[in-house]
């Protein structure tokens, strides 16, 4: 079954096309690697799947519903983790998770007992009590992915995870990647590592220029 769906997706900018015309599924349960060079749209097409960007035609659907004008509620089930953290850089990082758990509406009890578990799960929880800005590039990105899965959505948003940090740290992300996939959160992933597409994914999709190129055999059939 397809938790979601991309039908002719695209988005304009003035007169720029950074996203042109995408049609894609990914299957409940999945990970789903979103592949493409520097520039070929794929922070757009997530902005545009999370409701960060309005979409200018075409349609996305989640769970077969079309939520492309209506975001709000399938916005609960989604989970982003940008490629740039949006966390903040004051609060420590038990503050930024029991923070973000609160704007989901979560009780007290609920939030903090959350928190600490996620910050046991990433190897974050002496970091838990230091502030953000302290944390080295892997600690911030591993933190954000915690943020990002604090409501417990059924598909979780990875832009770029483990693009511009340590190879240890890289690694970590891969692993704990695959363990929330096991514990039966969807995943969609950006990278523009083809290894790590190759290792992680379950299906792939390339975009280059903000459209999918049609498959080799097709054009050798043009
Ligand atoms: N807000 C914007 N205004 C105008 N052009 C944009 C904007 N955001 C992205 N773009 C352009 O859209 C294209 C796709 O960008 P992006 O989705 O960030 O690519 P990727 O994430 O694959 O590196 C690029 O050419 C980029 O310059
Ligand atoms: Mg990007």
């Amino acid at each position: 079954m397809n938790i979601l769906e991309a039908v002719s997706l695209t988005k304009k900018y003035g007169d720029f096309t950074a996203v042109n015309n995408l049609d894609f599924n990914v299957v409940e349960g999945e990970i789903f690697g979103f592949l493409g060079p520097n520039g070929a749209g794929k922070t757009t097409t997530i902005n545009m799947l999370t409701g960060l960007a309005r979409v200018t035609s075409g349609s996305v659907y989640l769970s077969g519903i079309d939520y492309t004008h209506n975001t709000k509620k399938a916005q609960r089930l989604m989970g982003i983790v940008p490629d740039e953290s949006n966390l903040y850089d004051e609060m420590d990082g038990f503050q930024n998770l029991t923070f973000c758990a609160a704007l989901y509406g979560m009780e007290k009890h609920i939030r903090e007992e959350r928190a600490e578990r996620l910050l046991r799960q990433f190897g974050l929880a002496e970091a838990g009590k230091r502030p953000f800005k302290a944390y080295s590039k892997g600690m911030k990105r591993k933190l954000t992915i915690a943020a990002g899965i604090i409501h417990e959505p059924k598909i979780l948003f990875l832009d770029e995870p483990t693009t511009g940090i340590d190879v240890a740290s890289a690694r970590q992300i891969r692993k704990l990647s695959l363990d929330l996939n096991k514990k039966d959160i969807t995943i969609f992933l950006t990278t523009h590592y083809i290894e790590e597409a190759e290792r992680l994914c379950h299906r792939v999709a390339f975009i280059v220029d903000g459209k999918i190129p049609l498959p080799r055999f097709l054009l050798c059939l043009l």
